[in-house]
C-alpha cells in the first residue's frame, strides 16, 4: 500500500467487507443485497461493489438512479436496485441497463409504465410496502389492490416485494413484530390469490441480527457489511471485521510559548510552553468542528486543541516528545493496540456511526487492500 503521496487518506480493507458479506450469507442462508448507497457508506462505492460481487452478494442496493448508472457504467453486472425515488424520465435508462426500481405509488407506477412503453422495454420493479416506517411505501390494502389490477400496467414486471423496519436496532421488539405482522398478513393474502411477487425482502443489518423471522428470500444489510454496529443496542458479534481506518500525517510540530492562541478564535491558549502538532484534516473532510476530540499518535490518545479548521486541526503533543512531522496519526481505526471507532466519533459528535462514515468527504483518497 503506497500512501507516501497522501497527507490524509482512508484505508479500506476489502477483505473485511468480503468476510462480513460471506458471514451474513452463512448466518441467514438467504440471498443478500449489499446496500452500498452514499458512496458505499463512505468507503468508496466502486471498490466496495466489486468486493461485494466477489464475495457473492446477489444484489446491490443504492438510493438513487445516478448511483445505479455509475455502477453499470463501471461494468458492474450484478442485479442492482434503486431503493429510493426514481424520476420517471430515468425509466428508459433503468430499462436499458436492467436496473430495478422501487414502486410505492400507483400514479408513479402508471408514469413508469408509460415511460417503459415508450422505450419499448420492460421495467423491472419491486413493490415497497408501508408497514410502519412512515417513509416510502404503499399501504397494504392499496398494494393488494394494485397487484390485483396490475395487468393494466404492461411493461412493468413486479418480481419483488419489500418493506423496511423503523426500530429493528432497538431493544423494544414490539414495533418490528408489528411491522412483520402487517407484512406477513399482506403476503398471506397475496399468496392465496396467487399474486405474490417472487422475491420477498425486509431485513436491514439490525434485523439480520435481531429478527431471523424477517429473513424471507433476501436480506438487505448496509452498515454490517462494513463491520459497523447497527446501533449501540445492536452491536455486531466479534466475528465481524471493521473495514475502515482514517489516517493522516503530522505536517508540523512546533513549541509555542505560553499564552499563545491556537487556531481561529484563539479559544485554546497555551498555558505554558506546549508542543503543538498540525494534521491536514478538517471539516472539509468530514471531521467535525467540535471540542474534546482525540486522535492516536504513536499508540497514545492525544487531544485535538483549538477549533477544527476546514483543512487542518491542531494536536497537543506534550506527552510525545519524539513526535515528528511525517508521523502517522489515526483519526478512526486502530494504532498499536488502541482504537477510535466510528461509534466513538459519533458519540462525540452527537450522531450515529452511519453519519460519521457517510460524511467522509470525496476528496479523501481511498486506498484499498485485502487482509
Ligand atoms: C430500504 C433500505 N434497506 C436497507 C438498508 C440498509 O440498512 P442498514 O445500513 O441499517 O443495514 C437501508 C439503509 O438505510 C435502506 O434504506
Amino acid at each position: 500500500m503506497n500512501t507516501q503521496a497522501y497527507s490524509t487518506w482512508l484505508e479500506v480493507d476489502l477483505g473485511a467487507i468480503k468476510h462480513n458479506i460471506k458471514l451474513i450469507k452463512k448466518m441467514t442462508g438467504t440471498k443478500l443485497m449489499a446496500v452500498i448507497k452514499a458512496n458505499g457508506y463512505g468507503h468508496g462505492v466502486m471498490a466496495v461493489a466489486k468486493a461485494a460481487e466477489e464475495a457473492g452478494a446477489d444484489w446491490l442496493g443504492v438510493a438513487r438512479m445516478e448511483e445505479a448508472l455509475n455502477l453499470r457504467n463501471a461494468g458492474i453486472a450484478t442485479e442492482i436496485m434503486v431503493l429510493g425515488y426514481t424520476p420517471a424520465v430515468l425509466i428508459p435508462e433503468a430499462v436499458q441497463h436492467q436496473i430495478h426500481v422501487a414502486i410505492y405509488d400507483i400514479e408513479m407506477a402508471q408514469a413508469y409504465a408509460a415511460s417503459a412503453r415508450n422505450s419499448a422495454g420492460v421495467l423491472k420493479a419491486h413493490l415497497k410496502v408501508e408497514t410502519g416506517m412512515g417513509r416510502l411505501g404503499m399501504d397494504p390494502e392499496l398494494a393488494l389492490n394494485f397487484l390485483s389490477n396490475r395487468k393494466n400496467l404492461t411493461n412493468i414486471e413486479i418480481d419483488g416485494i419489500f418493506t423496511h423496519f423503523a426500530r429493528a436496532d432497538e431493544p423494544v421488539i414490539d414495533k418490528t413484530r408489528e411491522q412483520l405482522c402487517i407484512f406477513n398478513h399482506l403476503l398471506g393474502e397475496l399468496r392465496s390469490l396467487g399474486l405474490c411477487p417472487e422475491m420477498i425482502h425486509a431485513a436491514n443489518s439490525a434485523a439480520v441480527i435481531n429478527f431471523p423471522e424477517a429473513y424471507f428470500d433476501m436480506v438487505r444489510p448496509g452498515i454490517a457489511i462494513f463491520g459497523l454496529d447497527p446501533s449501540p443496542d445492536t452491536p455486531l458479534s466479534s466475528s465481524f471485521r471493521k473495514a475502515l481506518t482514517w489516517k493522516a500525517r503530522l505536517t508540523s510540530v512546533r513549541t509555542l510559548p505560553p499564552g499563545h492562541g491556537v487556531s481561529y478564535g484563539s479559544v485554546y491558549v497555551t498555558s505554558k510552553e506546549e508542543r503543538i502538532g498540525v494534521i491536514p484534516v478538517g471539516y472539509g473532510d468530514g471531521y467535525r468542528r467540535v471540542d474534546g476530540q482525540q486522535v492516536l499518535v504513536d499508540g497514545s490518545y492525544v487531544d485535538v486543541v483549538g477549533r477544527v479548521c476546514m483543512d487542518q486541526c491542531m494536536l497537543q503533543l506534550d506527552d510525545l516528545p519524539n513526535a515528528r512531522p511525517g508521523d502517522e496519526v489515526v483519526l478512526l481505526g486502530e494504532q498499536a493496540g488502541q482504537a477510535i471507532t466510528a461509534g466513538d466519533l459519533a458519540e462525540r459528535w452527537g450522531t450515529l456511526n452511519y453519519e460519521v462514515v457517510c460524511g467522509l468527504a470525496d476528496r479523501l483518497p481511498r486506498v484499498y487492500f485485502e487482509s
